[in-house]
């Protein structure tokens, strides 16, 4: 389908990119090394596989070992990893491709047994009530410790260092990590942040932790080359519920951007069916569109039909696709060329090594075979 809006090359003040298909972050658990460092081997020539598409975003990366909570996720916080996301950077680029970096911390998504028996850090001390994925398989989370406002500050410090870092690995910028359940999103729902002080109560309050991040970051790297993520109508997963000031916070932080010169706002439509639920947004690209003027990028399900609507539609101006990269490498060439697309096996999505990671055939490969 040459004439899919999806292939049209995309310019805005910040962001060039030769086409509108972006790849979203996916943690595939792949570094497994001590120092959880991203390989040549693995992480570069995945990365490279899929370097046709317009935009990259690497799958979390942990600003700290207090932000981790998967097993075997790379870092971005000490020196071999930032030499192993340099052989990564260098690949893609290599190809022609652009990669930004997810910056992550999971907050009470995390287990003790990630941090040598010390509790995850959370705004409130309420457990998700959730799973995590640790060394010795699933278990229950915990009841996190509340941030102390000391432990607020050395987050901070730890996201402007990742930022710094990713810049030296040679990335083409970052993605803030304020979606799914993670610890921004934890500050942000009313189930997880019971805070009293100015962290929680307001919307204002609520959204300060990420807006002082955000600045904090602006100050060490291009703020145009920041780009962050929310999933406003995220409910019952993660320990998220959505109340009555769910939407509103996030229209306020969504509107509040515009004050900011960022790469772009990376919205995802909502994980579950969310229809019957009060106070929900169903259609977020439509909701979210006209209060946000810089570039946004849409997510979630989305096929190569659903994608050329919504970008001629104006209701957003890129697509980032997630399932379909793992199993078509190739997949801007697929959209080109109306190449059927090939289903990804879910029992790989985790697992060590390169089965179901780098041993996903492009559809000339499969051809000539
Ligand atoms: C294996 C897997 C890992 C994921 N890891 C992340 C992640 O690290 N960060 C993130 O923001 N979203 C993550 N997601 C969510 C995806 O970015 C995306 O929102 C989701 O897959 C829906 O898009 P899709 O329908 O195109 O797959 C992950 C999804 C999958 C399937």
């Amino acid at each position: 389908m040459k004439d899919n809006a999806l292939l049209q090359p995309y310019h805005s003040k910040n962001l060039s990119l030769k086409n509108r298909i972006v790849m979203a972050p996916m943690t595939r658990s792949r570094a497994v090394n001590e120092e959880r460092v991203p390989t040549n081997e693995l992480q570069g020539l995945y990365y490279e596989q899929r370097a046709s598409a317009g935009l990259i975003i690497t799958e979390g990366s942990q600003v700290s070992e207090a932000a981790v909570g998967y097993v075997n996720t790379p870092g971005i916080y000490s020196k071999a990893q930032v030499e192993g996301w340099k052989l990564v950077t260098k690949r893609v680029h290599d190809k022609g491709g652009k990669i930004f970096i997810q910056l992550w911390h999971v907050g009470r998504m995390s287990h003790p047994d990630f941090h040598r028996g010390e509790l995850p850090l959370a705004p409130s001390a309420i457990n998700p009530n959730s799973q995590s994925f640790t060394p010795e398989g699933f278990k229950d989370t915990v009841t996190p410790k509340e941030m102390t406002k000391f432990e607020i500050e050395d987050t901070i410090n730890d996201f402007m260092n990742a930022a710094t870092n990713a810049m030296e690995a040679g990335f083409d910028g970052v993605e803030i990590h304020s979606s799914n359940g993670y610890l921004f999103h934890q500050f942000f729902n009313g189930t997880s942040n019971v805070r009293t002080d100015e962290y929680g109560g307001s919307i204002e309050n609520r959204a300060r932790f990420f807006f002082e991040v955000l600045d904090a970051m602006s100050e060490v790297i291009p703020q145009e080359k920041i780009g962050v993520r929310f999933n406003p109508s995220l409910h019952n997963l993660f320990g998220i519920t959505l109340d009555k000031d769910t939407i509103p916070t996030f229209e306020y932080i969504i509107k509040k951007l515009n004050d900011y010169n960022l790469a772009y706002v990376h919205l995802s439509e909502p994980f579950t069916d969310v229809s019957e639920v009060p106070y929900a947004v169903t259609d977020i690209a439509k909701h979210f569109r006209p209060l946000y003027h810089g570039t946004l990028m849409i997510n979630n399900q989305f096929t190569a039909e659903t994608g050329h609507e919504v970008i001629s539609s104006g209701d957003a101006d890129l697509v980032a696709f997630g399932k379909p990269f793992i199993s078509n490498p190739d997949l801007v060439e697929r959209i080109e060329q109306d190449i059927e697309w090939a289903q990804w096996d879910q029992d790989t999505f985790y697992t060590p090594g390169e089965k179901g990671y780098t041993d996903y055939a492009s559809a000339k490969m499969e051809q000539s075979s």
